[in-house]
């Protein structure tokens, strides 16, 4: 079995080695200075966590792990100029560093990066595969379109919201457990328990980094505090406080919502005083631990034994314990 460190290490090696051409700098140059700013690597070694359940060896899985995460780069570069961010891993956006055209083509040449690696699957497995990852590519930019959408909207539901962040966020985390399970080796009810696993551990994921967006630490976050108030994001956060402040609290919510002049600090400041009012922060972590317990659920049913399983529970903890 690989150890965190030993699959850190194989996809930071495969990072080294990518080779994108030179010219034309605007095209190549922010591609490789998202992927070099590092993140997580969530979905590679989740991709590669998955496949090393079933098979001592991973090298099959390298490939489209690799493919997974310069996916979710390329969502990263299009989702700041959407969402107005001008902050991502402690450093200028794309579309800021540079400009939002550069972000738009660089972004697209992305994703074709992205197939180069997918299509280096073992020829007979790439069909099935590459099932996966299409589904996976445009139920993202789906949920990409209602997150925009819903920032229109006065009031989402939680069943609304819980399928758009599925879409945007899980569906991605889902297909790179999925995919490594295929590559492992692993039976066709295997494969369907880590996609759950993905799909629940995605939803815990997504309502965590609402959750930090607007409590986290503006020190390691790496994002700007606040953003998703600032963008009217219905949020986990928001439609709670939506739903559960006091009447004169709701109405207060409603208005500064509408009021376009208001002030970046104090719509943040006033938006978040009627959460704490409300106790979101508590609700919020609570529905995590929801998901959270029905990803371990998941991994509980695999036909693995159970000391193979230690390194995914274990890497699902620590992603559950992230401040950034
Ligand atoms: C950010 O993803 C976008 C979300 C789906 C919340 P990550 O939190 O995995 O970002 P990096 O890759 O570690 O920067
Ligand atoms: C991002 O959701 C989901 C995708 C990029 C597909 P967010 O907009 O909340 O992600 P961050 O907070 O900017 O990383
Ligand atoms: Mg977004
Ligand atoms: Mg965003
Ligand atoms: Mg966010």
């Amino acid at each position: 079995m690989y150890s965190l460190n030993d699959l850190q290490a194989i996809v930071e090696k495969s990072f080294g080695e990518l080779q994108l051409p030179i010219e034309p700098r605007n095209l190549y140059e922010p591609i490789s200075y998202t992927l070099s700013l590092g993140g997580k690597r969530v979905r590679p070694i989740l991709c590669l966590m998955s496949a090393n359940l079933f098979s001592d060896i991973v090298d099959k899985a390298v490939k489209p792990a690799i493919a997974l995460e310069i996916f979710h780069n390329f969502t990263l570069i299009h989702d700041d100029i959407m969402d107005n961010a001008d902050v991502r891993r402690g450093k200028p956006t794309v579309h800021k560093k540079w400009n939002p055209n550069v972000a738009i083509l660089s972004g697209d040449a992305a994703i074709i990066v992205a197939y180069k690696y997918v299509a280096q699957t073992d020829p007979a497995l790439l069909p099935e595969i590459l099932k996966v990852f299409n589904a996976t590519a445009l139920e993202v930019c789906d949920g990409q379109q209602f997150d925009m959408e819903y920032e229109k909207l006065p009031v989402v539901t939680e069943d609304d919201y819980l399928r758009m962040i599925e879409l945007k966020t899980s569906v991605l985390l889902a297909a790179a457990a999925k995919i490594g399970a295929i590559l492992g080796g692993a039976s066709l009810q295997d494969g369907e328990r880590l996609y759950n696993f993905g799909r629940n551990l995605g939803l815990a994921f997504q309502l965590q980094d609402d959750l930090l967006d607007t409590y986290g630490d503006p020190k390691v976050f790496g994002k700007a505090i606040g953003g998703d108030i600032i963008s009217n994001k219905k949020t986990f956060l928001m439609i709670n406080a939506l739903k559960l402040a006091t009447q004169p609290s709701q109405v207060a919510l409603q208005k500064i919502l509408k009021n376009e002049a208001i002030a970046p600090e104090e719509k943040i400041a006033s938006v978040k005083a009627i959460y704490d009012e409300v106790g979101v922060k508590e609700i919020t972590e609570k529905k995590i631990d929801f998901y959270y317990k029905l990803a371990l659920a998941e991994i509980a049913k695999i036909s693995v034994r159970e000391e193979r399983k230690e390194a995914i529970l274990s890497y699902a903890e620590k992603i559950m314990g992230r401040k950034s």
